[in-house]
């Protein structure tokens, strides 16, 4: 059964679908590829083409499409049926085979149960703290991953999105119905966008949204020991010594150890300026080891 909050948000994304796309733009496979954004170019060169691969509140499914141009499994799994169906859209016109859409409350365990599958990679990018529950949706799909499979979770941090904050408030009360100041707000998280539905996704999603959490490094390193998943870095870095750009070598062969609580909280300080723009939008990596008593 959806929660409140779950119903609250289902119905902001099926009334405004999200990253969302113009679907007479894609016309071709091509397409897809050349309107790829950089993440995912690195995660496509990262993941081996054997590989099988889920993308976890996968929306409109633009990182999923791209994901099955080169590879046989890949999975979107999402609540909102809007999203699913502009999804289902772009998979009927470019006929991607390989890309499996499936509707999916991720914090009930008997929908996961029913996937039936496990994968290489599980990647889950800006959704558990739009869910009500994030742990309890992060243990949910940790089953969804194979023993020796790798994770990616993206989440707002607790201090990097502090600036974010302010600016919504500012944009809720002082600068209402200021176009002037919605712009220069969407330019400074996404940069110049001629597509105008991206720009309008993004207000909506950082300025509009009716529910979200923050969290911290801590936390994220907590429910991973509980779920038994190694923890294996962060981007941007909270090693006190490496450099914070992610490069395709290492997403998911970098294996640092978690910081220490007094690094954690000197690295996020630091992300409430340098995270800004990004409103405060950090990913762990992680990995679930080959002999886990944790998985199906
Ligand atoms: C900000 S969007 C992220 C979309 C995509 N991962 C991306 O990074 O572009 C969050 C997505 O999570 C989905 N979502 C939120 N709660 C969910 C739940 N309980 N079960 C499944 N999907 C959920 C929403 O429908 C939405 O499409």
């Amino acid at each position: 059964m959806t929660t409140k909050i779950g119903n609250l948000v289902q119905g902001f994304y099926n009334k405004t679908p999200f990253p969302d796309y113009d679907l007479a733009r894609f016309n071709s496979k091509e397409d897809l590829s050349l309107a790829a954004y950089s993440f995912a170019k690195i995660l496509d060169r990262s993941i081996p083409e054997n590989a099988s691969v889920i993308d976890v509140g996968t929306g409109t499914g633009q990182l999923s499409a791209f994901l099955s141009l080169r590879r046989e499994c890949v999975w979107g799994i999402d609540f909102s049926d809007s999203s699913l169906k502009k999804a289902k859209a772009l998979q009927e016109k470019l006929g991607l085979d390989s890309w499996n859409l499936k509707k999916v409350d991720i914090l009930d365990p008997e929908q996961i149960d029913a996937i039936g599958k496990q994968f290489d990679y599980v990647l889950c990018l800006g959704v558990l703290h739009h869910t009500g529950d994030a742990y309890r949706a992060f243990k949910n799909i940790m089953k969804l991953v194979k023993p020796g499979g790798h994770v990616a979770i993206g989440l707002y941090n607790s201090y990097g999105r502090l600036l974010l904050k302010k600016r919504i408030f500012l944009a809720k009360t002082i600068f209402k119905n200021n176009n002037a100041v919605k712009d220069k707000y969407i330019r400074m998280q996404i940069g110049e966008v001629e597509d105008k539905e991206r720009a309008r996704g993004w207000w909506n999603d950082q300025y509009l949204h009716p529910h979200e959490t923050t969290h911290t490094v801590g936390e994220v390193i907590d429910w991973f020991t509980k779920n038994g998943i190694q923890f294996n870095h962060t981007v941007p870095s909270t090693s006190l010594f490496s450099e914070s750009a992610i490069d395709i070598g290492g997403v998911w062969s970098k294996v640092e150890n978690p910081p220490s609580f007094p690094v954690q909280l000197y690295k996020q300080l630091g992300w409430i300026w340098s995270t800004n723009r990004e409103g405060g939008y950090w990913i762990t990596f992680g990995r679930k080891p080959e002999n886990s008593s944790a998985s199906r």
